[in-house]
């Protein structure tokens, strides 16, 4: 491995990847390849040290004749792939970006990947990033999803992330491009748009917004650091067998109030609120996602014996840590939510929810 192309490295996993490996290989050139949507910024990138040895290309995944010339110019051997458009409640307000990049984009790559092979006899090595939500959704006491767990995916965002899965698994046993791909579950963690659960609590506690937890607030996900997500992909790259997918997962099963309830509990004490009060008190229930997965759990026996990883986050100090990076980055993050698009996209996803009393939500359970 020498030039590694990571798409979507300017979003939350992927630009955490790119300090990761650069960590774990300086001499490695690394091509960060990143349309820039909603969710990407370059600022996340800037912490590198000067001496990294980085190439930003603004782009489309979807754009084949940029990713040929890519995959040529760079001798790019390994291609990380992470971009994608990532949020459930986006995909269920508007699907079609989800199928153009998730699927087109997944399948630009594929096709790029084989041309290079066909005219540079070898193929690029291909890790393509996924997730739990292919496998579906689990009531209380299932069994934990693993490598052999049908898919069943229930949202717009999951089934195309369903959909890149078997087309990149389609071309290992077809044209024998050299594939791996993880099916990971919930990660939280420094540059996490404040969209998803764990930032946008913290986010809107501190700016004494109302915390929106859907429905009773009752269901579970497993949740992983995203540096131990970018040390299990790291490993998959370097000494992962192709063909082969990976699960990986943290091992805990708080419920959603549970997390909203520590992060209060966290920012009661590091930043106490101006008027003295909770930042509890800042929960509303509002109406359910429609669809919503009750719970996801994960069985990550595979990757850690054969590969040998280890998650190395407690979750609750992974949690403090986060909330402590939100509190030092506040230029990071008024970057961000000072973006008008930004809050007329929370104002119609959250507020516009509707307030409920929790024992007015129906149960949700796997259907
Ligand atoms: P993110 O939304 O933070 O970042 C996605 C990045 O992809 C952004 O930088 C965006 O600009 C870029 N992008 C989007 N469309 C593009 C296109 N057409 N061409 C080029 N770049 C484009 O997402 P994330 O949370 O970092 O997730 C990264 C990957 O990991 C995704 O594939 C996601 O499905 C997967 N994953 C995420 C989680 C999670 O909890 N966040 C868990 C498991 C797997
Ligand atoms: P999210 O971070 O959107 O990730 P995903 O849907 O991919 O699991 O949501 C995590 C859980 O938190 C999910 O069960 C939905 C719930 N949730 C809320 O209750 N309120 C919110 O404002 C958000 C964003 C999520």
């Amino acid at each position: 491995m020498k030039n590694v192309l990571v798409t979507g490295g300017a979003g939350f996993i992927g630009s955490n990847f790119v300090y990761y490996l650069l960590k774990k290989d300086p001499t490695l050139r690394v091509v960060v390849l990143d349309a820039l949507t909603y969710a990407g910024r370059r600022e996340n990138l800037s912490a590198l040290p000067a001496s990294a040895n980085v190439v930003f290309i603004h782009g489309d995944i979807c754009d084949r004749a940029l990713i040929d010339e890519v995959l040529a110019t760079h001798e790019i051997d390994t291609i990380v792939h992470f971009a994608a458009e990532s949020h459930v409640d986006r995909g269920i307000s508007g699907p079609e970006p989800f199928i153009r990049t998730n699927v087109h984009g997944t399948f630009t790559l594929l096709e790029a990947a084989r041309e290079r092979a066909n005219r540079a006899g070898t193929a690029p090595r291909f890790h393509h990033v996924s997730t739990d939500e292919v496998f579906g959704a689990l009531s209380v006491g299932d069994p934990p999803f693993s490598e052999a767990t049908p898919y069943a995916p229930r949202s717009p965002y999951s089934a195309s992330k369903a959909a890149s899965d078997h087309l990149v698994r389609a071309y290992w046993i077809t044209y024998g491009i050299p594939i791996t791909i993880s099916n990971c579950s919930n990660n939280y963690g420094p540059y996490q748009f404040p969209e998803k659960l764990i930032p946008l609590m913290i986010v809107n506690a501190l700016s004494g917004k109302p915390l929106p937890v859907y429905g009773k607030g009752d269901q579970i996900r497993d949740w992983l650091h995203v540096e131990d997500h970018c040390d299990a992909i790291y490993r998959i790259i370097t000494s992962g067998k192709t063909g082969e997918t990976y699960c990986v997962g943290g091992d805990n099963q708080p419920t959603n109030l549970t997390i909203v309830r520590l992060i209060c509990e966290l920012l009661d004490r590091k930043k106490p609120s101006p008027d003295e009060k909770s930042y509890a008190e800042q929960i509303q229930f509002v109406n359910d996602r429609p669809g919503h997965d009750f719970r996801y759990d994960i069985d990550s026996r595979k990757i850690k014996r054969d590969l040998g990883w280890r998650q190395s986050y407690r979750f609750e100090d992974g949690i403090a840590a986060t909330v402590d990076w939100y509190l030092a980055n506040g230029a990071w993050l008024s970057m961000i939510t000072g973006d008008p698009a930004y809050a007329s996209w929370i104002g119609r996803n959250y507020l516009g929810r509707g307030e409920t009393s929790p024992a007015s939500n129906r149960k949700e359970e796997a259907a």
